[in-house]
């Protein structure tokens, strides 16, 4: 089954007399247990599209399937449920929340879900082993590295057990060899929880790694 699909999908965005095309025709789909690339030059539309599969933004025209349900006229709250339970993200600039711990940035999903507090302490305990960072549980995202930050920003996307995780550039702000150790880490927690990726990237290094691979090109699917 497809976890997300588009059907004839544009955003246009205007201001004042411009506007921009920002997609034109999209149909993609991206299946359950996949590890895709979007790749494009800058400007191309990833992130645009991106906001749309992570229900951010809204397309001006077509059609977003989830899970093979319409969902392209749904109600907020349904999306923000989507949103919180089936969908991860991880940014190029981490987007942590800079007054929370470490633990408290992982934990703050599962409490948005309603979890109780020890049902969310162990998860939160195991993910942070998981991705190797529990000796920083205690401190604040500015006392820790980039590529410590993004394992963090991974913990926090996996924890719900997502269907999805929508990363975009997450290896833009680190140097080869951690950006090196964030992918394989991606890759390793797609393998063992079959959670779906789909990353826009300008790093080669990704596309060894990626089952699939989608091309932008001025708003438009190559
Ligand atoms: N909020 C916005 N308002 C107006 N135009 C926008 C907005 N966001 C993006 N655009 C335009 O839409 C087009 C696609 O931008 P987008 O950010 O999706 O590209 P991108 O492929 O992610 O680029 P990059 O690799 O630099 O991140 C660009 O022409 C951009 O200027
Ligand atoms: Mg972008």
């Amino acid at each position: 089954m497809n976890i997300l699909e588009t059907k004839n999908l544009y955003k246009q965005y205007k201001q004042g007399e411009i506007s921009v095309n920002a997609l034109s025709g999209i149909n993609i789909q991206i299946p359950e247990k996949a590890f895709t690339a979007l790749l494009g030059p800058s400007g191309s539309g990833k992130s645009t599209l991106l906001n749309i599969f992570g229900l951010i933004d809204q397309p001006t025209q077509g059609k977003l399937y989830f899970c093979g349900k319409d969902i392209t006229a749904a109600s907020e709250k349904e999306l923000t449920a989507i949103r919180r339970h089936q969908l991860g993200f991880i940014f190029q600039g981490f987007n942590l929340v800079p007054v929370m711990t470490v633990f408290d940035n992982v934990e703050y999903p599962l409490t948005l879900l309603g979890l109780d507090k020890k049902t969310r302490y162990e998860r939160v305990n195991l993910m942070l082993d998981r991705v190797g960072i529990s000796q920083f549980k205690k401190h604040l995202p500015d006392q820790i590295s980039g590529g410590q930050k993004q394992r963090v920003a991974i913990a926090r996307a996996l924890i719900t057990k997502p269907k999805l995780v929508i990363a975009d550039e997450p290896t833009a702000n680190l140097d080869t060899k951690t950006a090196t150790g964030i992918i394989d880490l991606m890759y390793q927690m797609h393998q063992d929880f079959g959670t779906s990726f789909i990353i826009a990237t300008h790093d080669e290094r990704m596309s060894s790694h990626c089952h699939n691979s989608y091309q932008l090109h001025d708003g438009v699917l190559q």
